[in-house]
């Protein structure tokens, strides 16, 4: 279970589930209209999962939005309107975000705004989504001045989890999910970094290592979050690697993958910690953990130093004067402290992220 405040739902794993009508009757309900909200190459992976969800009752309609952040705009959301306008959704009928962080972050907002809220069931089908995106309830979508700068609140009644799904992922996009996995190693649960695949061998040939890590994850996650919903306290911890990696990701034109931008980001918060503490070892560290899962520990896009600078204060999370910035001095462990003066800051790209 996630409990998000007063609201608790259920986080169901069950391998194969996204398959079974049943599952999809039971997550029906009384609704009347079921609309699937999911991008062209998530429904041509998975058309048993669309053919459960037929199957399961009330009359369906498919949303098919563009792939990746091309799904998290305002024309985007203003279509899923139309559809559902079309439709006659009511209050009591559900969306179902079929589809990595993308689709569970537009579908999110889009459940959350019509008529002031509508059910929501989340069947994540990356390792990002499942272990992160879809779960606490953040929704987004991006502005051309900067990632997720709208958006709401709005749970999931039931986060439908199935590693079926992990196997088709192409080996860039597993990686960008390790990222929030290994995320929150550094900030809470430090038995993830001694226990991160082998990215030589396949997700079915470790596929407990793959569980275990999706349970540390998300208990992580759920655990920072249930007395946090609104983002003011320890949920923050969460953004680790996000000030910096929102921005790298914006800045690069969404060449990088979001977890790539993370690693970066986390690359970048190692060395901001280290030279507002004194300590030593900390970027050294990450970079041999990011290192093992093959994700990037240098900036290889040409984002400069302003880029980031003037992207990472849009990030909705920074207020003057408030701690916003995390840092991580030891594994497990997470604080927050104000963003860095723009020296410090200046000092910190040179050191780790300045390309070339
Ligand atoms: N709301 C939150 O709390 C939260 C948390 C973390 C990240 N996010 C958001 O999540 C987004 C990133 O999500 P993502 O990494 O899942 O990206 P994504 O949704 O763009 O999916 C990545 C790619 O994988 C493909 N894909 C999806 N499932 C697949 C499968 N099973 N097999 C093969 N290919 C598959 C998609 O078609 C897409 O091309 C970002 O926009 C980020 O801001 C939100």
């Amino acid at each position: 279970m996630v409990r998000a405040g007063s609201i608790t739902y259920p986080f169901t794993f069950a391998s194969g589930q996204l398959g079974r009508t049943p599952t999809w009757r039971e997550a029906v309900g009384g609704a009347r209209t079921v609309a699937v909200i999911t991008s062209r190459p998530v429904a041509a992976l998975f058309p048993e999962v669309l053919r459960a969800i037929a199957q399961a009752g009330p009359r369906h309609i498919v949303v098919e939005v563009p792939d990746g952040e091309d799904a998290k705009t305002l024309g985007v959301v203003d279509r899923c309107y139309q559809a559902l306008a079309q439709a006659q959704f009511t209050r009591g009928d559900l969306v179902i975000a079929l589809g990595g962080g993308t689709v569970t972050d537009l579908a999110g907002f889009v459940a959350g705004t019509w008529k002031r809220g509508a059910r929501l069931v989340h069947a994540p089908t990356t390792l990002l989504a499942l272990v992160d995106a879809a779960i606490g309830g953040k929704t987004g979508i991006n502005l051309s001045s900067g990632k997720n700068l709208v958006g709401t609140f709005h749970q999931p009644e039931r986060v439908l989890a199935d590693d079926t799904v992990l196997p088709s992922l192409p080996a860039r996009e597993l990686r960008s999910g390790l990222a929030e996995v290994i995320k929150c190693g550094f900030i809470a649960e430090p038995a993830i970094l001694d226990d991160l695949p082998d990215p030589a061998r396949t997700v079915s040939q470790q596929s407990e290592r793959y569980l275990r890590l999706i349970e540390m994850s998300v208990r992580a996650k759920a655990q920072l979050l249930a007395d946090d919903v609104a983002d003011r306290g320890p949920r923050r911890h969460l953004n680790y690697g996000h000030t910096a990696g929102q921005a790298i990701e914006t800045a690069s034109g969404f060449t990088l993958r979001h977890g790539e931008a993370v690693a970066l980001g986390m690359v970048y918060a190692a060395r901001i910690c280290e030279l507002l503490t004194g300590a030593g070892g900390i970027v050294c560290d990450t970079r041999d953990v990011l290192t093992r899962v093959g994700l990037p520990v240098r900036l290889e896009a040409a984002v400069s130093f302003e880029q980031m600078w003037e992207l990472m204060q849009q990030d909705k999370k920074v207020s003057p004067g408030r701690p916003s910035f995390v840092l991580s001095p030891r594994r497990g462990t997470a604080t927050l402290t104000t963003m860095p003066e723009r020296t410090t800051a200046q000092a910190a790209f040179d050191d780790v992220l300045r390309p070339g």
